[in-house]
C-alpha cells in the first residue's frame, strides 16, 4: 500500500472585530459641492470624472484633475491595522489609492462568498472615504499581483482544459456569476453616484499573456458596462512594449501603462501615446520597490531614484500610482510564484521596499516622496502618525506536539481518498497553496524492502501568477514508478490544517505520546505571554528548516530562513493576546534543532543567500 499525503488547506473566515457601522464622509460633502456649482454653472454635471482629450488631463467634476496616488491591498494588511495604514497614506500627500480585488480570496468555493472579517472590501472602501482618499479600482478578474494564481480561483482548474482569460465559455461562466456577485456592491461606490471610486480597471497587464483575445476582453467591457453604468471610467494597464499594448488595449477602455525609476520616461510616455494619441499621461504602477523570491537577494530601490523619477513624471503633468506604496504580508498560503526559466515561489513579506514598511512604518522614501509631491499639492495638516512600537519578546522554547502522519485523523477527518493512479489538487477539489521544488532537485534514491509503505507530502508553495503558466496544476501530476512497474492504490489525505487550527488544535486536545525525534514533518506547540501590552513583533527560526507558523489561530505564512532572503515573520499586535496566553504552532516540514524555540525581535531580518545572485527583472 502506498499513502499519499497532501498539504492542503480550507478557507475559513478570519474572525476579525466587530463589524464598525459603515461610514461615507464624501457624500455629505458632495452635496454642498454640487449646490455651488450648479450656481454658477449648468454643465458640466456635477460629480463626474472624465477624461479631457484636448487638454490632456482628466477632469473631475468639470476641472483638470491630476491624481498622485499609491496601492495598498486589503488582503495584505491584518483588518484592525487598514486604518493606521490608509491614514499615513493620506498624510503622505496622496489624492488616493490603488487597491485589487483578489476574486479568490473572496469567492473559495464555486458560488461559496467570503466578505467577512479580513475580507471585507467594502469596509475598507468606507475606510478610504472616510479618509478623503479617492480609489482607482482594481477588480480584475485577473490581477496577478504575485498573489496565488494572480488571483484567479484554483477551482477554475477542476475543468482541466480550460482556457484561462480566453473567452472559453466555462471561463467567462465563471467571471460573469462573480462580477454579477461583486459589482453591484461597487456601483454605488462609483464618484458619479456619490462615492469615491474615480476609475476602474478592466483585466490586468493582458497583453502580457499568450492569448490576446480581443472576444474576452469585449465581453469584459460588456459586463463591466452593463453593471457599473455607462458613465463610469474604464481602463487597462500594460507595459510599454508594444506588443503587449496591442493585445492589452480596446477601443472604450483607456489604456494607460506601467514602468519603474529605471525606464526611460519621456520613451515610456511615448509608448502611451503610440496607443492613447491625447489624454492623460498614466502611469498605474510606478515601481517604488520589488518583491523578494525565495532564494534570492532581498529587492531594494533608491529613494533618491524614486523621488527624482516621481518629479519628472510629475513635472509632465502625468498621473502616477506607486507601485506599492504599502506591501504588507502574504499571509496564509496566499503569496503567489512566478516563472522566468524556472519556478519562483514569492516570499511571505511583500515588504517591497515600499515606502511603508511591511510594519506599515514610514521610510526615509516616503519622506523623499512627500517632499516631492509637497511641490505640487499641497500636503494636508499634521503630523505624520509614528511607527507603530515594536516588541522583543524573545526566547518562546517550543516541544514537539506530534509528527504529522501520527495525526491524519485530525487533518483529514473524512479519511483518505482512494485512486488507483495519483491525482492532482484540483482533482480531489480542494483549495492549498504551494509545491514542491519543481526546479530543483528532482530526482532522489529511495532505498526500502519489499513492503514498504512510500508517504509523499506534497507542498504547495504557490501557483503562478504570471505570463503563460497560470493554469498552475498542484499535486503529484504523473505517475510514479518503481522501476517498472507503476505504483498503484493510493491513498490520498487532503489535510485542512487550517481548519483544525482554527478550531483550537492541537492546544486544546490531548496531548500526543510521540516520539522525541525532530526529524521529520511534524507539528510543536508553545506558547508565551505579553508584558501588559500586545506590539508588533518579527519571529526567527534558529534552527528550524521550513515550514508554516500559527499564533493563536492565524496563520502567519511559510519560514525557510535556509533558503532566504527573509529570515524573520512579521507578527502584527492584532493576533496577540495580552490576558492570556498565546498559542504558538509550527509545521515544520524537514526537522527542526534537538530544542527548538523561536525568537521574538523588534525588527525584521533579510539577507542575501549564498546559493542564488540572480537579480529579479521585469
Ligand atoms: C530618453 O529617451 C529620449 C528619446 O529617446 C532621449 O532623447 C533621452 O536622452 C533619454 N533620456 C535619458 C535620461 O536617457
Ligand atoms: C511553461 O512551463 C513549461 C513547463 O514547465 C515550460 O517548458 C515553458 O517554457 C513555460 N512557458 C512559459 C511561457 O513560461
Ligand atoms: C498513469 O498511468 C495510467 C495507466 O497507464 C494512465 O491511464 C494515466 O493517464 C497516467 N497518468 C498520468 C498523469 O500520466
Ligand atoms: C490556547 O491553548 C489553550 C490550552 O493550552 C486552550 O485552552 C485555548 O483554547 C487555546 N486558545 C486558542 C486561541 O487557541
Ligand atoms: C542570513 O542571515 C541570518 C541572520 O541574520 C544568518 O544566520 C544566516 O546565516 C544568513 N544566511 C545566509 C545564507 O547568508
Ligand atoms: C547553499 O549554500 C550553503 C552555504 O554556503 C551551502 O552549505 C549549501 O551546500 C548550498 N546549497 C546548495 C544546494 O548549493
Amino acid at each position: 500500500m502506498v499513502v499519499v499525503v497532501v498539504s492542503t488547506f480550507q478557507f475559513v473566515p478570519y474572525r476579525g472585530p466587530a463589524e464598525r457601522p459603515a461610514r461615507m464622509g464624501l457624500p455629505a460633502l458632495a452635496l454642498l459641492l454640487v449646490a455651488g456649482v450648479l450656481l454658477t454653472q449648468a454643465s458640466p454635471p456635477a460629480r463626474s470624472f472624465q477624461l479631457d482629450y484636448e487638454k490632456d488631463c482628466f477632469r473631475k467634476d468639470g476641472a483638470p484633475f491630476r491624481y498622485i496616488s499609491g496601492s495598498i491591498h486589503y488582503a495584505r494588511v491584518p483588518r484592525p491595522a487598514w486604518r493606521d495604514r490608509l491614514l499615513k497614506m493620506y498624510m503622505s500627500g496622496l489624492s488616493a489609492v490603488q487597491v485589487y480585488i483578489p476574486w479568490n480570496y473572496h469567492e473559495p468555493l464555486p458560488g461559496v462568498y467570503d466578505f467577512a472579517g479580513d475580507r471585507d472590501v467594502e469596509a475598507f472602501l468606507d475606510l478610504t472615504a472616510e479618509l478623503g482618499l479617492l480609489v482607482i479600482l482594481r477588480p480584475g478578474p485577473y490581477i496577478c499581483a504575485e498573489w496565488e494564481m494572480g488571483g484567479l480561483p484554483a477551482w477554475l482548474l477542476w475543468k482541466p482544459d480550460i482556457i484561462l482569460r480566453s473567452s472559453d465559455p466555462a471561463y467567462l461562466a465563471a467571471v460573469d456569476s462573480w462580477l454579477h456577485v461583486l459589482l453591484p456592491k461597487i456601483k454605488p461606490r462609483l464618484y458619479q453616484y456619490g462615492g469615491n471610486i474615480i476609475s476602474v480597471q478592466v483585466e490586468n497587464e493582458y497583453g502580457s499573456y499568450y492569448a490576446c483575445d480581443y472576444e474576452y476582453l469585449q465581453h469584459l467591457l460588456g459586463s463591466f458596462r452593463a453593471l457599473l453604468g455607462s458613465e463610469v471610467l474604464l481602463f487597462t494597464t500594460d507595459s510599454t512594449q508594444a506588443e503587449e499594448l496591442r493585445c492589452g488595449t480596446l477601443q472604450g477602455l483607456y489604456a494607460t501603462i506601467d514602468f519603474g525609476p529605471g525606464s526611460n520616461i519621456t520613451e515610456s510616455f511615448g509608448a502611451q501615446r503610440q496607443v492613447e494619441p491625447k489624454g492623460p499621461l498614466v502611469n498605474s504602477e510606478y515601481y517604488t520597490g520589488w518583491l523578494d523570491y525565495w532564494g534570492e537577494v532581498h529587492a531594494s530601490t533608491s529613494s533618491a531614484q524614486v523621488a527624482q523619477g516621481l518629479e519628472d513624471m510629475l513635472q509632465m503633468g502625468a498621473n502616477v500610482n506607486m507601485y506599492m506604496f504599502h506591501g504588507g504580508t502574504n499571509f496564509a498560503y496566499w503569496s503567489g510564484a512566478d516563472f522566468k526559466d524556472q519556478y519562483k515561489p514569492v516570499t511571505t513579506s511583500y515588504d517591497y521596499d515600499a515606502p511603508l514598511s511591511e510594519a506599515g512604518d514610514p521610510t526615509e522614501k516616503l519622506f523623499a516622496i512627500r517632499t516631492v509631491i509637497s511641490k505640487f499639492q499641497p500636503l494636508p495638516v499634521g503630523p505624520m502618525p509614528p511607527a507603530t512600537p515594536k516588541y522583543s519578546y524573545g526566547r518562546v522554547a517550543l516541544k514537539k506536539y506530534a509528527d504529522l502522519l501520527s495525526v491524519l485523523d485530525v487533518l483529514c477527518p473524512s479519511g483518505a481518498i482512494q485512486s488507483q493512479f495519483p491525482l492532482t489538487f484540483e482533482a480531489i477539489k480542494q483549495e492549498y497553496q504551494g509545491t514542491l521544488e519543481r526546479d530543483g532537485l528532482t530526482t532522489l534514491r529511495v532505498t526500502g524492502r519489499a513492503g514498504d509503505t512510500l508517504d509523499v507530502l506534497l507542498e504547495n508553495m504557490g501557483r503562478i501568477s504570471f505570463g503563460a503558466n497560470i493554469s498552475d496544476f498542484k499535486g503529484m501530476l504523473g505517475n510514479i514508478s518503481l522501476g517498472s512497474s507503476l505504483l498503484s492504490n493510493w491513498l490520498i489525505y487532503p489535510l485542512a490544517i487550517d481548519t483544525a487550527i482554527k478550531q483550537g488544535w492541537p492546544h486544546a486536545a490531548q496531548p500526543q505520546s510521540s516520539n522525541g525525534g525532530t526529524a521529520g514533518p511534524a507539528f510543536y506547540t508553545g506558547t508565551f505571554e505579553t508584558p501588559g501590552i500586545a506590539w508588533d513583533t518579527f519571529v526567527k527560526f534558529p534552527g528550524w528548516s521550513k515550514g508554516q507558523l500559527w499564533i493563536n489561530g492565524f496563520n502567519l505564512g511559510r519560514y525557510w530562513p535556509s533558503r532566504g532572503p527573509q529570515q524573520t515573520l512579521f507578527v502584527p499586535s492584532s493576533v496577540l493576546h495580552v490576558d492570556r496566553p498565546n498559542n504558538i504552532t509550527v509545521l515544520e516540514l524537514e526537522g527542526a534543532s534537538p530544542a527548538p524555540f523561536l525568537l521574538f525581535l523588534d525588527k525584521p531580518l533579510f539577507n542575501r543567500t549564498l546559493n542564488h545572485s540572480t537579480m529579479a527583472t521585469k
